[in-house]
């Protein structure tokens, strides 16, 4: 029986360009995982798409004189085609502005109110006399109460990193006309998180061991005191689901509440459209599907609390499985910020450079257990050195020998001696260690582990020197290409999840039909009101194959080419330089 694999990726906001940071942080985790757990045969649903709701959209759409939807509308596509052309594997990537999502919302608003998880409150919250309105988060910054940052925004300071109150920041600044607002009454819809404390701190308990450290140790934080309080989930604010209550027509949900629900909704939407509407509840309340979160460490308390606690006041619905949250990825050292102009956007960067090359530096140096920084320096490095030199290399020159010498064949080997036994062995014995490394989300260990084993090959080639026995031992080259053969076919697979693209041409070179993987497909997506731009991805080709390979003697060969382009060192000043001029 397979397993059946859930795997939710952070929703982005659509307000701006996708960049390496949001790839380390969430996409190519999410995406390695799910391409391994295809492979393995498991059922696997990757599921996400756009944040068009609150202030992160607003704000944006005020500074150009347009609607939030224009901003949205601007964005989505552009995130549908980063997700293809870096071969994030969705099934579904929807956006949060459908009916079907804002159905969902609604309807798990109002059960949470009718299991009375929710309650009515007045607060104060910001208030600008000038524009006479309230100030939604983002529309207000000012001092961190925590760390004294003077530029924290209202929902969240960029220097420590912890979520905040508008009404708690000192010296609180209006965004657009800079006055101070005022603290004022209002009534919101709370989470009554003080009622889901204990159930929580219970079931994270059961999780030490199986979460990450930074995760169980910020969540157990957060929970072992007991003393959680509610949280408002509505806004004073147009743009957003409204809320379902008779006297809150002004008001509207809270875009952290609606966005989590985007995980339930989209397994609703990828059900419907794939015409076996039933199907979810396979997914979300089938106590064996193991659902993971791939998101990025500011999302963890929304993640690890606020919504495995409306799911547990909803009830009968899964709880996360696993948050492998990662940390951050710096670039030359400093903070990843739009708003500072030190990005590497995706789109861009794959204008110059292969997505593989992409893939691999980045979980060569994911940041999964602490910060990490990316440098154009090792990025050429890396490159060069083991995609190019290590790995590429070793498939090439097997297979430009083979097809030279062996007439384009897989030749017959004879009987196999230790050396070759030894090494078809070891490279077999690649799918537990790697296999176990990936299941446990370990990806840059797993990577590495399999460029370890492209180094051992390489080894052997060398030690055996076909290109030397050919001269004497015909019999003997003929084995030697036929282990290294088998050698790059295991670890097509081994290194399938992390670089798909390469993978695939190295399959047809070997002389196999067919995609390792599916393809990419946007679909227009009709509902009674609104149409929506959907990515999907159909993965058929892939199941069951995360084994040793069992390519056989005899096979016709592709006449190959190379796997990778080597980089030239110029491109390291060139690049920073870019960065440092906000191109
Ligand atoms: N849009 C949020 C961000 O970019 C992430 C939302 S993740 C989800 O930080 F849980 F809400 F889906
Ligand atoms: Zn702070």
């Amino acid at each position: 029986m397979p397993d059946k694999i859930l795997v939710c990726v952070a929703w982005p906001y659509a307000n701006g360009d996708l960049h390496i940071g949001h790839i380390a942080g969430a996409y190519l985790p999410a995406d390695v995982f799910a391409r391994y757990q295809r492979l393995k045969g498991n059922e696997v649903l990757v599921v996400s798409g756009s944040d068009t709701h609150g202030t992160p959209i607003t704000v944006r759409a005020d500074q150009e004189g347009v609607t939030p939807r224009d901003i949205v509308d601007r964005f989505h596509p552009r995130f549908l085609e980063t997700m293809q052309q870096l071969g994030i594997s969705f099934d579904l990537f929807t956006e949060t502005d459908t009916e079907n999502h804002w159905a969902v919302t609604q309807d798990m608003f109002l059960r949470l109110l009718h299991n009375g998880y929710l309650y009515r409150d007045r607060m104060k919250a910001l208030y600008c006399e000038k524009e006479q309105r309230f100030l939604p988060d983002r529309y207000v910054e000012g001092t961190c109460p925590h760390c004294g940052y003077t530029d924290a925004r209202g929902d969240q300071c960029d220097n420590c990193g912890r979520t905040l109150d508008a009404v708690d920041l000192i010296e609180p600044r209006c965004k657009f006309d800079g006055t101070r607002p005022v603290a004022r009454e209002t009534e919101h819809f709370f989470l009554d998180l003080a009622k889901l404390n204990l159930p929580l701190l219970e079931w994270v308990k059961q999780k030490e061991g199986l979460w990450r450290p930074n995760v169980l140790n910020f969540t157990f934080n957060m929970l072992a005191s007991g003393e959680l309080r509610g949280r408002p989930i509505t806004r004073d604010i147009a743009w957003g689901i409204p809320v379902p209550v008779a006297g809150f027509e002004d008001k509207r949900i809270y875009v952290w509440f609606d966005a989590v629900i985007g995980y339930f909704a989209a397994t609703i939407e990828w059900a419907q459209i794939t015409g076996r509407p039933e199907v979810w509840h396979d997914w979300w309340q089938n106590p064996a599907a193991r659902h993971y979160y791939f998101i990025g460490k500011d999302n963890i308390p929304f993640h690890t609390v606020i919504w495995p606690a409306m799911l547990y006041g909803y009830g009968g619905l899964n709880l996360p499985y696993d948050v492998p949250a990662n940390e951050y990825l710096n670039v030359e050292g400093r903070q990843l910020s739009k708003s500072r102009r030190w990005v590497i956007e995706v789109l861009d960067f794959l204008t110059r450079y292969d997505p593989d090359s992409l893939r691999y530096i980045l979980t060569a140096n994911m940041p999964e257990a602490k910060d990490l920084n990316f440098t154009w320096d090792e990025f050429v490095r890396r490159n060069n050195d083991e995609l190019v030199a290590t790995w590429g290399n070793l498939a090439n020159r097997v297979l430009t020998f083979a097809f030279r010498n062996f007439a384009g064949r897989v030749p017959e080997p004879g009987p196999l001696q230790e050396a070759d036994e030894a090494l078809l062995k070891k490279v077999d014995g690649g799918f537990a260690v790697v296999g176990d490394l990936l299941d446990g989300c370990h990806f840059k260990a797993a990577v590495t582990e399999a460029m370890g084993l492209a180094q051992e090959a390489n080894r052997y080639l060398n030690d055996r020197a076909p290109w030397q026995q050919i001269k004497s031992d015909r019999a003997a080259a003929a084995r030697t290409i036929y282990v290294c053969l088998r050698v790059i076919d295991s670890l097509k697979t081994l290194f399938t999840p992390f670089l798909p693209f390469s993978c695939q041409r190295l399959h047809e070179y070997l002389g196999y039909q067919g995609n390792l993987f599916g393809q990419f497909r946007v679909e227009q997506i009709r509902e009674k009101q609104k149409t929506h731009l959907a990515l999907r991805f159909d993965p058929a080709d892939s199941m069951n194959t995360w084994r040793p390979s069992s390519l056989a003697p005899g096979q016709a060969l592709r006449q190959p080419a190379p796997l990778f382009k080597k980089l030239d060192d110029s491109i390291v000043a060139e690049e920073v330089q870019r960065m440092t001029s906000g191109r």
